[in-house]
């Protein structure tokens, strides 16, 4: 849905439209008549790579509907796309964004306006059809859905859902009241509270759509399907049905109001009210007319436009969009045709397996044999995983083979583009790899590191061309993480810089420019959270309770878990990087380091913070645990959860205006951006520095002064102080 707060006069451009008029002209809907008796509205936004539904093309759309019903000539419309390969993508984001702060009766009225303007299509003496190739997605949906019939292509690029739980509402202009009665119940509350896609095949399994056919035949099926359906008249039979309430029983709905709210709450752990109130909607419009239904409807949503998961949910979004255009602006990107990947353990593995998904060919090195035999059998199962298999797809892995080849030497490297190394986390090692692949690849090839420590000048300092030279920092599982941090030395060229975001678009991840430093960014704001953690166990915290601290906060595990996931050892070293770095404020972890030298290195030893040594290998307290906490503890208090969660999220929101400071990423949005795909902060809180701004930097600096005793992780820095003092927020 989207508000429509811009007034009719915009429209001015349609008013000049015509009903018998053959051709009519308007900025994105353009009316055309086949044989005097189809009307075929399509949508062309200009200068747009997709059409939205602003309060404009709304607008246009009520003009277009004013004229077509008083038309007795007609058997049908067409509403499709001048856009091949996509219909419409959702409605104007930044009107939504503009209106957040309107009341609750304006939200409520703005809804219903959609709602009754899409409903029209019904009201039309004869039949509407959309056509659909390619995204139709949220408001869009809903006016597809407001058809009488669709019909959608066959291509891959058609897609048709309602994200709208994703930003924290659901579809507000007739969605929860139509697509019941189309699909049935069961498949709009999956679709709904999901918020996922379907496919065009999928759309027509639900009978959502009447028929899948190739893009090139949509327009000659929707004629055939007009004549049809004027001689039959089902259509109108339809009409009736949907203007009921959905028959269903009392016990079948309250079956599947019980079941889809248990999968709801386990999967949003009562963060994302959005599907619940979905939920209610779509079960208590079921047994009203579509009228009453689409009044609560626009009723509940007023309750969620403009909430705070609302606004941090709409802040995720365009940070994503803001990454996507990013990725473009880096010009002149250097072309991959070939990819090396030095280094066959866990994430050259993940690397590798990234760009044979996306057919990039890829060499893959390693000096142990048996790790090259296993990455390669492991790159070839990762790449070709099948959610739906729960393993590796055969045909799949068949088809991907080819883009895999081992090489036993660096001089195989020689035709790669781009090289990326992911060997052991040692600066001599990586500087020998470095400066044997200048001697083979050729001058124009990238080469990046993978590393999570070491400074990209140090390792390029040994290399005749530090131009082309810089890291490609992935996370783990390479599979599941979707950032990526490109980090620039001070030597790397921008054509360097552009070819790694150019390769990150094509292995479908979310590159952040960082510049070179301790940790780069997202392990240096990592590491005060997790080694806080730490503390608060020696001050007499027990781990269970920092962990769910933290996951009540929406973190999806707790900072104990996660050292036992990334591996104690793994978490120790580059917590010594960081002590080196700022031995003032970053603590030295003694306790770390006995757990590591007892070989309690986490899941993969079965013992680390918790212990795993039941079936299936969940976190279990492990009283094992408590002599190595003893020795070190410092005091025995009971911290209430405010507190606990004081301290782990302050230190990581102090280290983010260090960052700031020293420019290591652009901006703010950076920062939240990288948390959010780095470490998975929850994206309903809408980044650290955006959640930092719901407080102030005000209520912020009066925590502080709680924790003032701890030493200088605590302090204030200037940027926060400044911040308080101007009244200023991290997001301008
Ligand atoms: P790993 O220990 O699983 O794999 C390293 C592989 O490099 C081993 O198979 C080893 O035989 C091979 N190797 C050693 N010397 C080599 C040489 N000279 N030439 C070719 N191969 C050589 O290590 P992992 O975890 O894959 O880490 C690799 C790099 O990625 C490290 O720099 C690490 O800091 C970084 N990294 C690791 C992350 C993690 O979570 N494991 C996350 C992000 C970065």
């Amino acid at each position: 849905m989207t508000l429509l707060l811009v007034s009719r006069c915009q429209s001015m451009v349609v008013a000049a439209f015509t009903p018998n008029e053959k051709h009519v002209m308007s900025a994105t809907i353009t009316r055309s008549n086949l044989d005097g008796t189809i009307a075929v509205l399509s949508l062309d936004m200009p200068d747009k790579g997709a059409n939205i539904l602003s309060s404009h093309v709304l607008n246009e759309l009520e003009e277009h509907l004013d004229a077509l019903e008083n038309e007795d000539n007609l058997k049908g419309l067409i509403i499709s796309s001048g856009k091949p390969g996509t219909f419409i993508a959702g409605a104007d984001l930044r009107e939504f964004v503009a209106s957040l702060d309107a009341d609750r009766a304006d939200i409520v009225g703005l809804c219903r306006r959609g709602r009754l303007l899409f409903s029209r299509l019904h009201e039309l003496p004869f039949v509407s059809v959309a056509v659909i190739d390619g995204i139709c997605v949220g408001g869009g949906a809903e006016l597809a859905i407001a058809c009488d019939r669709r019909i959608v292509s066959q291509s891959s690029a058609t897609q048709f859902g309602f994200p709208e739980v994703k930003l924290g509402l659901f579809p507000g202009w007739g969605g929860t009241v139509w697509t019941p009665r189309i699909v049935g119940l069961y498949n709009a509350v999956e679709m709904i509270t999901g918020g996922e896609s379907i496919d065009a095949g999928q759309a027509v399994q639900m009978g959502l759509a009447t028929q899948s056919v190739p893009p090139e035949k949509l327009l000659d099926a929707a004629i055939r399907m007009i004549h049809q359906e004027s001689e039959s008249g089902s259509f109108l039979k339809d009409r009736e049905q949907w203007s009921q309430p959905i028959e269903m029983s009392e016990t079948e709905l309250g079956f599947l109001g019980v079941t889809a709210a248990g999968f709801i709450e386990q999967k949003t752990k009562g963060h994302y009210p959005a599907p619940l109130a979905a939920l209610e909607v779509l079960l208590g419009g079921a047994a009203l007319d579509p009228q009453a239904a689409g009044e609560l409807e626009s009723e509940e949503m007023a309750n969620l436009f403009g909430s705070p998961v609302n606004r941090a949910l709409l802040n995720v979004f365009f940070l994503t969009d803001r990454n996507k255009k990013q990725i473009g602006a880096h010009q002149n990107p250097a072309a991959i045709e070939a990819v090396g990947v030095i280094g066959a353990g866990v994430m050259g593995q993940g690397i590798a397996s990234a760009n044979i998904r996306r057919k990039i060919p890829t060499l893959l090195s390693d000096t142990a044999t048996e790790a090259l035999r296993n990455g390669i059998q492991s790159v070839l199962e990762q790449a070709s995983y099948n959610r739906s298999l729960k393993g590796p797809d055969v045909e799949q892995t068949i088809a991907l083979a080819p883009f895999l080849s081992p090489a036993l030497q660096t001089s195989e490297m020689e035709h790669c583009d781009l090289v990326i190394e992911a060997a052991v986390e040692r600066a001599e090692v990586k500087k020998i790899i470095f400066s044997d692949l200048e001697k083979v690849v050729s001058p124009n090839a990238v080469l990046a590191t993978n590393t999570s420590t070491i400074p990209i000048d140090e390792l390029a300092s040994s290399l005749s061309h530090p131009e082309r030279f810089l890291g490609i920092h992935f996370f783990n599982p390479v599979r599941k993480m979707p950032l990526v941090e490109i980090i620039r030395g001070t030597k790397t060229s921008d054509e360097a810089v552009a070819t790694a975001f150019d390769y990150a678009k094509k292995i479908k991840k979310s590159p952040i420019l960082v510049r070179s430093g301790p940790g780069f960014l997202v392990n240096r704001l990592l590491l005060p959270y997790m080694s806080e953690a730490v503390e608060l166990l020696l001050e007499g915290v027990e781990p269970r309770t920092v962990d769910r601290v933290a996951t009540r906060f929406g973190m999806p595990m707790g900072p104990l878990q996660l050292y036992d996931v990334v591996g104690l050892d793994v978490a120790a070293y580059a917590g010594k990087t960081m002590v080196a770095a700022y031995p003032d404020r970053v603590l030295k972890s003694p306790l770390v380091e006995e757990l590591v030298a007892d070989g309690r290195l986490g899941q993969k030893t079965g013992q680390g913070f918790y212990h795993y040594q039941n079936k299936k290998r969940r976190a279990e307290t492990d009283a094992a645990l408590n002599p190595f906490i003893a020795k070190h503890k410092k005091e025995d208090r009971d911290l209430a959860a405010e507190e606990i969660q004081d301290r782990l999220l302050l230190p990581m929101l102090l280290e983010a205006t260090r960052v700031l400071d020293e420019q290591i990423v652009e901006n703010a949005r950076d920062v939240d951006l990288g948390l959010i795909l780095g470490i998975g902060f929850p994206p309903f809180r809408g980044g650290l520095l955006f959640w930092a701004d719901t407080l102030g930097a005000g209520s912020l600096l009066k925590k502080l002064e709680r924790y003032q005793g701890l030493g200088a992780r605590y302090q204030p820095t200037p940027r926060l102080v400044h911040l308080a003092e101007t009244g200023n927020k991290f997001y301008d």
